[in-house]
């Protein structure tokens, strides 16, 4: 029989796809046991939503089964999200804070807010989402979701939503209808709050809806927020994705990590022929992320189904979990989680967290 040390030298020869390290260095196998022939591993993945799981387990299935003398080998997977943050000193119990961010409004940036951090939570992660966004905070419709009333003193209590996911937004404290007219050290002011008055508690990603643009308060939002990174939402289009190259730019100049762009209303497929129709030039932001060797982190068709179910509060990952949406949403976040496991990686490390 191979002793534990061997059984440890052998699993070395298993990959990271997504680091391209190795899977003992990285920390990942925690428990080796070797008994009557049988050998026991447990594998600990860095997020719920890796999409390289079945993968990973196989492949440490595949090499321990080489050993002499091993009849059987069990894995068990189970996932601790990795934190990609350095200081803790606002929201001490979050790991990650992803921003979500767009050039112009109306590309879908809470659409696809909401339905990542749905599908975050559905793999098994805590989440929270701070809807930002002080033009138009439009998630507590889009999750038919209201805050309790308050206690003095107390902090506030977030709105749970589907899958436990906590929600607060800009918009429980306004009226309908009510224009927001805040300059920056007010919207900071604000921002402050909601990330020091807030009950989030343990989260494993909090995901901000940022406004759209490079305006004040977009500013002034992604200075006074300790961000992970940025997802950029953008349609195909050449104006939108014009714009969206702008909002990316003034992220990097403040240095916040670019986690990726994502390509929405890509393409719309007929319902009743499933002829797929390139309405607004699909593939253009792909295009894009090569040309500036950024991650592509996906497409989402232009579907009604997304549309109908985020007027009725019920997101189309919960709504319709098969669809072709709710996928293209899943995927999506796969290559979230993936990426921010790689800049927690980077950052334990003492790197500076660049993915791309
Ligand atoms: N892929 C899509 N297919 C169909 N409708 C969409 C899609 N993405 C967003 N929408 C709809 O477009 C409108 C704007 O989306 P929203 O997420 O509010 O944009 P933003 O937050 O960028 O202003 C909403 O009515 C939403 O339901
Ligand atoms: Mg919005």
């Amino acid at each position: 029989m191979p002793t534990k040390e061997e059984l440890i030298q052998i699993l070395r020869s298993v990959i990271d796809p997504e680091l391209g390290i190795d899977i003992v260095s990285l920390g990942m196998v925690k428990d080796v046991s070797v008994e009557n022939g049988t050998i026991r591993v447990t594998l600990e993945l860095t997020t719920p939503a890796c999409p390289f799981r079945s993968q990973l387990k196989e492949n440490v299935e595949k090499v321990l089964k080489t050993a002499p003398g091993v009849s059987e080998v069990k894995v068990d997977v189970v996932a601790r999200v990795a934190s990609s943050r350095v200081s803790y000193n606002v929201l001490p119990g979050v790991k990650n804070i992803i921003a979500i961010a767009s050039g112009k409004g109306g590309v879908g940036k809470s659409t696809v807010a909401v339905n990542i951090g749905l599908a975050l939570s559905e793999f098994g992660a805590s989440v929270g989402i701070l809807d930002a966004d002080i033009y138009g905070p439009t998630i507590p419709k889009i999750l038919n979701v209201k805050i309790g009333p308050t206690n003095a003193g107390n902090k506030i209590a977030p709105a749970i939503s589907y899958n436990g996911m906590k929600v607060m937004s800009i918009g429980f404290l306004l009226q309908e209808d009510e224009p927001v007219i805040w300059r920056g050290p007010l919207v900071a002011n604000a921002i402050k709050q909601f990330l020091t008055e807030v009950e989030w508690g343990e989260l494993d990603y909090l995901i901000v809806d940022l406004p759209p643009g490079t305006g004040d308060a977009s500013l002034t939002l992604a200075q006074s927020i300790p961000l992970t990174g940025v997802v950029i939402v953008s349609t195909p289009q050449d104006a939108a994705l014009r714009i969206a190259m702008k909002a990316l730019n003034m992220f990097r100049k403040l240095n916040v990590e670019i986690i990726g762009i994502v390509e929405n209303m890509s393409y719309f497929v007929c319902p009743n022929c499933g002829h797929v129709s390139e309405i607004f030039g699909r593939g253009s932001v792909k295009a894009a992320c090569e040309r500036l060797g950024i991650r592509f982190l996906g497409e989402v068709p232009i579907s009604p189904d997304i549309r109908i179910n985020g007027d009725l509060g019920k997101p189309v990952v919960i709504a319709a979990p098969k669809s072709e949406s709710a996928e293209a949403f899943r995927r999506i976040a796969y290559a979230i989680a993936g990426s921010v496991s790689v800049i927690a990686y980077k950052k334990k490390m003492g790197g500076t967290g660049n993915v791309a």
